[in-house]
């Protein structure tokens, strides 16, 4: 008896972009440029994906620029890197897998030793990730800083474009430097750029208009959100949907509904264990060691998993954007992706489920119910830090190629 295909495996567009099927590796970051040069075991990391039969993998947090990097083996978007990074992108495309490229900023919060003075965000105050590095302060970045920054986003657009990237997703969420803007928790400036949604959208917005610029109409720009921080005071649901409807309005191709913030609320992200054994297993910094002991237990709390646990969310979004939906959170099998499809979203991104098993779309094709084997232990995002770079405990044998 022949079987049925799954959905998830028909091809279908992005702007002019065609992909094989609807499976999309998430950004997950891979920490394997170090001092931000793309090394081989990137692109072998990479190719696992694609030989897995991912119609297109995102390369995860490809800093605009080096004042956007949380950490200085972060990708950087420069000209210093080009062959670099264009023999990576390369590398992958001929395995027959396209590459996004996550567009990231970190704002106001970086350990970032090689950059020049501190970190800056919507308004100053503490820096919260170099605050155990001795980075202690972020500053509040002027009218001049946030030119800079649009140009910076337009720019690294042009350079991606031009070494080949097939598509970009711009990092609106999980309290990066756009998401800082976004939110009325980390957002207090009393100009143009602070206070209403309308103010707090203008810089990811102009920022939107001019990766667009940079890029022409017809090249697939995605953006990621976080639909809720899951904090008093922070965005909720009701204002993604407005943001959504802003990105959708200034001609962003398609979104990602994802949630929480990686500063403040990560395990909304994630669901499933906590990530704190993971963080403890590879932190090296003494104070940082402690501070996950004192709060680590309030901070990454276990959360029940269940498939799909942001759909219902993610679903009021859907219906209020004209433009493609990528879901995001908890899709596992074949089942899960039939039904995503079948609520009206486009596509689907997978993080955990490809770190666990990288071929699971080719298993896919040959059980149209497959279900992947993350088992949401979450004791990847730990591995963030290890030398080996990310990578499933449980299924990686250490070795890339
Ligand atoms: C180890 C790890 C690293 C991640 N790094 C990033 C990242 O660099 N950028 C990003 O937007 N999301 C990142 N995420 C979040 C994922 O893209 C995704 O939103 C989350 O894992 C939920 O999807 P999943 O259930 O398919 O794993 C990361 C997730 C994991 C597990």
């Amino acid at each position: 008896m022949q079987s049925i295909s799954n959905p998830a495996l028909t091809a279908c567009n992005l702007n002019s972009l065609q992909l094989k099927n609807r499976l999309i590796k998430a950004g997950t970051f891979e920490n394997l440029s170090p001092n931000g040069r793309p090394g081989r075991d990137l692109l072998n990391f990479h190719s696992e994906i694609a030989r897995g039969g991912a119609a297109m993998t995102t390369i995860g947090y490809c800093a605009v620029e080096n004042a956007g990097r949380l950490n200085a083996d972060m990708l950087c978007m420069h000209e210093d890197y080009r062959e670099d990074i264009r023999d990576l992108v390369q590398g992958i495309q001929e395995l027959g897998c396209k590459v996004s490229g996550q567009m990231g900023h970190c704002g106001a919060f970086s350990k970032n030793h090689t950059l020049d003075g501190r970190p800056k965000g919507p308004r100053g105050g503490l820096n919260l990730l170099g605050f155990a590095e001795g980075m202690w302060f972020c500053d509040a970045m002027k009218l001049s800083d946030i030119e800079s920054l649009v140009n910076a986003y337009g720019e690294a657009a042009k350079f991606m474009k031009s070494v080949g990237f097939d598509a970009l997703e711009i990092h609106f969420g999980h309290g990066y430097g756009l998401c800082q803007f976004l939110s009325p928790l980390t957002n207090n400036r009393k100009d143009n750029y602070g206070g209403s949604v309308e103010n707090r959208l203008r810089l990811p917005l102009r920022v939107l208009a001019a990766v667009r610029e940079a890029v022409g109409d017809d090249f697939p720009i995605i953006g990621k959100i976080s639909m809720s921080e899951g904090r008093r005071g922070g965005i909720r649901l009701e204002d993604s949907i407005d943001i959504c409807r802003a990105l959708d309005k200034a001609g962003i191709d398609a979104i990602i509904t994802s949630s929480g913030t990686s500063t403040m609320n990560p395990m909304l992200m994630f669901r499933g264990d906590s990530i704190l054994p993971s963080l403890l297993r590879y932190e090296k910094n003494r104070f940082m060691r402690l501070i996950l002991r004192l709060m680590g237990r309030k901070m990454f709390p276990a959360m029940p998993f269940h498939d799909m646990y942001l759909l219902e969310h993610a679903k009021r979004i859907r219906k209020a954007v004209k433009c493609k939906m990528i879901y995001i959170g908890g899709a596992v099998s074949g089942e899960n992706f039939k039904h995503i499809l079948d609520v009206g979203f486009d596509f689907i991104q997978l993080g955990r489920s490809l770190l666990a098993d990288p071929d699971l779309p080719t298993k896919l094709a040959e059980k149209p119910g497959y279900t992947s084997r993350c088992n949401h232990c979450n004791q990847c995002v730990g591995t963030i830090a290890s030398p080996l770079g990310i990578h499933c405990p449980q299924f990686f044998d250490g070795a890339r190629s």
